[in-house]
């Protein structure tokens, strides 16, 4: 397909859309950046632990986070965050970070940091300068089609039904989705939703975003529908 360049792909969701494994599947499809913000916001997190700031203290948090030195590697193949030199792919998943993050995703001090470092990755990747040579980025996080890029090409709510997202984290978590493993999950998913939507919309296609369903399809599926999308909106 022939694409516009540079080319910005936002996708945002809820828990359990398979968002990040669907944007890096798509970003290394189309030879371009990719974002995984919601890891900046769990690097942050990390960070905020790792140094013994009381997550109770807003200023605390804002201050350490604005001296987080995160360095980021938006190869698809081989995305990276390293915090001070080291890399926390691995610990950034641990339950504790997944059970903590939306304290710190929730300080708009932070969010206003993090967005603003989002959008110079995303400026970037529009410059020869950038990994993509100037082809774009896929970036995908909660408020990236509705607060940090919302003139992107392709601005995109993948969703899938309450259902649907549980079983998947179940299996991703527990290796299974039976009942016992669904309601270990429902907290993650549900909850986690619940919190961070009050301070960012991501459950609803805000205007001139386009939503994808996900619930029936599996993930080659799901990719292509995002292609089909993306060449229906950046095609030429
Ligand atoms: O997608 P994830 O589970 O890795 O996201 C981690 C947390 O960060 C989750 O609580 C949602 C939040 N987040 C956010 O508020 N804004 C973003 N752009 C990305 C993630």
């Amino acid at each position: 397909m022939s694409l516009r360049t540079p080319l910005v792909v936002a996708i945002d969701g809820p828990s359990g859309s398979g968002k990040s494994t669907v944007s890096r599947r798509v970003a290394a499809h189309l030879g371009l950046a990719y974002l995984d913000t919601g890891a900046m916001y769990r690097a942050a997190t990390w960070w905020c632990l790792e140094r013994g700031v009381d997550l109770d203290d807003a200023a605390a948090v804002t201050a350490a986070v604005h001296a987080m030195v995160l360095d980021l590697d938006v190869n698809p193949r081989f995305p990276s965050f390293a915090v001070d030199g080291s890399d926390v792919g691995v610990a950034i998943r641990a339950p504790e970070i997944s059970s903590l993050v939306s304290r710190i995703a929730t300080n708009l001090d932070v969010r206003a940091d993090l967005g603003a470092r989002q959008r110079r990755v995303i400026d970037l990747e529009c410059t020869p300068d950038g990994f993509s040579g100037g082809r774009g980025i896929v970036v995908e996080g909660r408020d990236i089609t509705t607060v940090i890029a919302p003139d992107a090409d392709v601005r995109l709510l993948l969703t899938a039904s309450e259902e649907a997202r549980l079983a998947r984290r179940a299996r991703e978590l527990h290796g299974a989705a039976d009942a016992a493993a669904v309601a270990a999950t429902r907290d993650q998913v549900v909850g986690r939703d619940a919190q961070d939507s009050t301070v960012v919309e991501f459950r609803t296609a805000a205007d001139g975003v386009v939503t994808v369903d996900s619930s029936g399809l599996d993930l080659e599926q799901t990719v292509e529908a995002v292609l089909e999308q993306v060449e229906r909106m950046a095609g030429r």
